[in-house]
């Protein structure tokens, strides 16, 4: 395939003769864009091209609606740390990987209003993104005030929220949980839930630092399946008592997988996501260790890394549609000057790992042969903006719709690397990962914005607000 650009500066972009995914299928022509839009989607091609246009042969490529990530957290304080990439280096890493938009946990400290969380989330995003960007918002401090505003939200974009079962610092106990699923219903608002038995973690993990279990096995080790299917099942009851919908983030083992089905067949309300890391890596990582001994720590993010036979029920899953959305997670720290702080403890090791960036490169390599052009869409980018209300704006190669386009070339074939990232973190997870497939041309917006894994420095992303 040739790049070939012409006429530098016109309005009107024709991508030529790539295979197209839209709504409705895969068809070969070509794609207008107009300014920031799709003006349209042309099957077989257009008959003239008209004076002036921007050409792009994408011959033997992909052509998909830009790549949604819906579980980022950037430039956010967890807790332990700042994690090491912002909305900066986050989103310019997102868009070589072909993601152009993420929606972010905006989130609320104890003590804050939402507005005043929104607010100081927009502070750190504006002017700087490369994707566009939208927010979820997690909820940490549930009072009278905090319900009053959860219905305001709307008129700033937001629809989609999240609450936590785990890290006390985060949690909403049954009842609080209860409550905001209740004010959520009546505009159909959907609830983000990490799903974990926090107090049992907090009880396990007392238990390994006392029995000398200090490094990184200790993480995965208090934090079993048990605790995660635990937490999706009360979700689960907790949405059928309230008729609201819930979306069961980072979903990692079998048992958990099986209480989402329990509660599929009962009528229940629930989406599933589930990320790379759950797909692609076990908790034998856990025990690497390194030039310094202490490589484990890379891991710990919450859930922690599981068994092979929970990495294949969620690639079962995957392959029998149940799962929505394929999002990351992304949370990157440092392993040097941060993870390993915890070197003595693990509960000390900030929690969370890096993947923006590799997202779709990993999950169509992972899937090769099983999996088609329109599951990829489903998976990384048509399910995220259904889910979070930005159904057909996003998600959708369609005239009108954002021209958020990725040019995904299948026969390229490249080595995931520290060194070769743009994600601001001193590892990544998938060092050495031979992966089939590249983002070739990205648009944000209508913006050429990276263009063979790399950026071209321009910074086009604009907040998304999201209806219900
Ligand atoms: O370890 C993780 N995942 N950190 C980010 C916060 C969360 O739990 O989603
Ligand atoms: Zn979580
Ligand atoms: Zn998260």
């Amino acid at each position: 395939m040739s790049v070939k650009a012409e006429g530098e500066g016109a309005p009107t972009k024709v991508l030529r003769g790539g295979s197209l995914v839209t709504p409705d299928g895969v068809v070969r022509g070509d794609l207008v864009i107009e300014g920031d839009k799709i003006a349209s989607v042309v099957p077989g091609g257009l008959a003239e091209l008209p004076e002036g246009v921007q050409t792009f042969d994408v011959e033997g490529c992909w052509v998909f609606p830009g790549f949604i990530d819906a579980h980022t957290h950037m430039q956010c304080w967890t807790g332990m740390d700042w994690t090491a990439d912002s909305f900066e280096t986050g989103t310019r890493a997102a868009v070589c990987g072909g993601t152009t938009t993420i929606v972010d946990y905006a989130t609320q400290d104890k003590g804050m209003t939402l507005r005043e969380a929104l607010d100081e989330w927009h502070r750190r995003a504006d002017g700087t993104c490369t994707a566009n960007y939208a927010f979820h918002m997690a909820i940490a401090d549930w009072n009278e005030h905090t319900r009053e505003e959860v219905a305001d939200m709307r008129s700033a974009g937001i629809t989609s929220f999240k609450s936590y079962f785990a890290y006390d610092h985060l949690r909403l106990d049954d009842a609080q949980t209860m409550e905001l699923l209740e004010a959520i219903k009546p505009f159909d608002g959907i609830l983000c839930v990490h799903c974990e038995n926090g107090t049992l973690v907090n009880e396990l993990q007392r238990r390994m630092v006392q029995a000398g279990i200090t490094g990184p096995e200790g993480h995965a080790l208090s934090r079993p399946a048990e605790a995660e299917a635990e937490a999706i099942s009360r979700l689960m009851y907790l949405a059928e008592l309230t008729g609201a919908r819930v979306n069961v983030v980072h979903c990692s083992t079998r048992l958990g997988l099986e209480q989402v089905r329990a509660a599929r067949r009962r009528g229940v309300r629930v989406m599933l996501e589930t990320c790379p890391q759950y797909l692609l890596l076990d908790d034998s990582r856990y025990l690497e260790k390194g030039e310094d001994g202490f490589a484990g720590a890379k891991y710990v993010m919450s859930p922690p890394l599981r068994k092979p036979d929970d990495v294949a029920a969620l690639r079962e899953a995957v392959l029998a549609g149940e799962v929505d959305q394929i999002s990351t997670d992304h949370c990157s720290f440092n392993l040097h000057g941060q993870k390993d702080r915890g070197r003595d403890d693990f509960t000390r090791i900030p929690n969370g790992g890096p993947g923006v960036e590799h997202r779709p490169a990993l999950i169509m390599t992972t899937f090769e042969g099983r999996l088609g052009a329109m599951d990829f869409l489903r998976l990384l980018s048509e399910g995220q903006a259904k889910v979070f209300g930005m159904y057909p704006q996003k998600g959708a190669l369609a005239a009108g719709s954002d021209a958020d386009v990725c040019v995904w070339d299948p026969g390229q074939r490249w080595t995931i690397s520290q060194a070769n990232q743009h994600q601001a973190v001193d590892y990544t997870t998938y060092e050495g990962f031979d992966v089939h497939g590249r983002a070739r041309l990205v648009f944000v917006n209508g913006v050429l914005a990276a263009q063979d894994g790399d950026p071209t420095g321009v910074q086009p992303g604009r907040y998304v607000a999201r209806r219900a």
